[in-house]
């Protein structure tokens, strides 16, 4: 069976790249590398194209015969959407509108979207399940809710059935230390302590130590970045037996403060982690943890790992590997 991956090059999608192709998919990557990497396509065939570019897209069905799409090309850096809107929905809305009028030209009726929690908001209540209401705070979130607006009616209107996951905090790599998560400009967590221990002269900046939660930093859901890719495998198969238009929290329930990560870290390294407590860093909510126990019921999928210094020493084995 041949499925496209849109943004294979990326974090989340080389590794979904790397589990289909092992569970014996044929795999078709297409990216514009604005973020991805080429080297993190090691498996499946690579076609260097835009989103935002219909003729790109028009070969590329055209040449190939796809059961269906996951869906992982955007922009997805919260800060920077703030500062550069268009961007995102020009990339995340427009781009997506695309992909999904070439699905419906080409008769392609199965998609995986890549959501978020951001389009929750900040937290009315916690853990978040798929029922809360969604109030994006920031373009990045609104540009993902749209998209899943737009499925809902594409599911309705052309058959085009899709499941949207909501992730939480993705973390760690593939525990063969193959690929694993690489950004430019380096945001999120893990990976800045990683790098803080084995860049010379970088320093953490843990941003804020004066929130409402135990000790005063943000906590999240890291979920592990197998354990998300393994949700869209069965998510694939549920679109095979059932229609519309579904949406699935991802995250491992149980919240860690930027603290407690810090102090992972240095149990799984060995390391101390040199830091500095900064100001709040805008639009970051005090707690995030997803009830993902629809995922869990319907698409009998399961964490595996629930252990925050196994999803740390997956990501410390891949970053030791690099040439910092
Ligand atoms: N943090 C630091 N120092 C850093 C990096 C992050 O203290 O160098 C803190 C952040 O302030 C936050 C926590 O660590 O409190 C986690 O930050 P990340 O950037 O790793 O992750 P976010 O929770 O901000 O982002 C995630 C996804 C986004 C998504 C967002 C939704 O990565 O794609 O959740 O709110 F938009």
């Amino acid at each position: 069976m041949k499925i496209l991956i849109c943004g294979g090059a990326g974090y989340i999608g080389s590794h979904m790249v790397k589990m289909l192709s092992e569970a014996g998919y044929d795999v078709v990557v297409f990216d514009n590398l604005s973020t991805g990497h080429r080297e993190a396509v090691k498996w499946g065939t690579l076609v260097v194209g835009d989103l935002l570019n219909k003729s790109d897209l028009k070969a590329l069905f055209e040449q190939h015969d796809f059961a269906g799409v996951m869906h992982f090309s955007a922009r997805s850096l919260v800060g920077e959407s703030i500062v550069e809107p268009a961007i995102y929905y020009e990339n995340n809305v427009v781009g997506t509108y695309n992909l999904l009028e070439q699905m419906r030209h080409s008769g392609v009726d199965r998609f995986i979207f890549s959501s978020t929690a951001a389009i929750y908001g900040n937290p009315e209540n916690t853990p978040i399940d798929e029922a809360h209401p969604k109030q994006p705070i920031n373009p990045y979130g609104h540009s993902k809710l749209m998209v899943e607006t737009m499925l809902n009616d594409y599911a309705r209107a052309y058959g085009i059935n899709s499941v949207s996951l909501r992730y939480f905090n993705a973390a760690g790599a593939d525990p063969s230390a193959q690929i694993g998560e690489s950004h430019d400009p380096e945001t999120h967590l893990i990976p800045n302590i990683l790098r803080s221990l084995l860049l010379e002269g970088i320093q953490l900046k843990v941003f804020g130590d004066d929130y409402d939660t135990p000790d005063g930093t943000c906590v999240r859901d890291y979920i592990h970045i197998n354990d998300l890719c393994q949700a869209h495998l069965k998510a694939f198969d549920y679109l095979g037996s059932h229609k519309g238009a579904m949406a699935f929290n991802l995250g491992n329930g149980t919240g860690f403060s930027v603290m407690e990560i810090i102090n992972a870290v240095t149990e799984v390294t060995s390391k101390v982690v040199d830091y500095s407590v900064e100001a709040r860093r805008p639009g970051d909510p005090a707690v995030l943890i997803a009830d993902s126990q629809r995922a869990v019921k319907d698409l009998n999928w399961i964490a595996e790992y629930t252990d925050i210094e196994k999803v740390i020493e997956t990501a410390w084995r891949w970053h030791c590997q690099q040439s910092y």
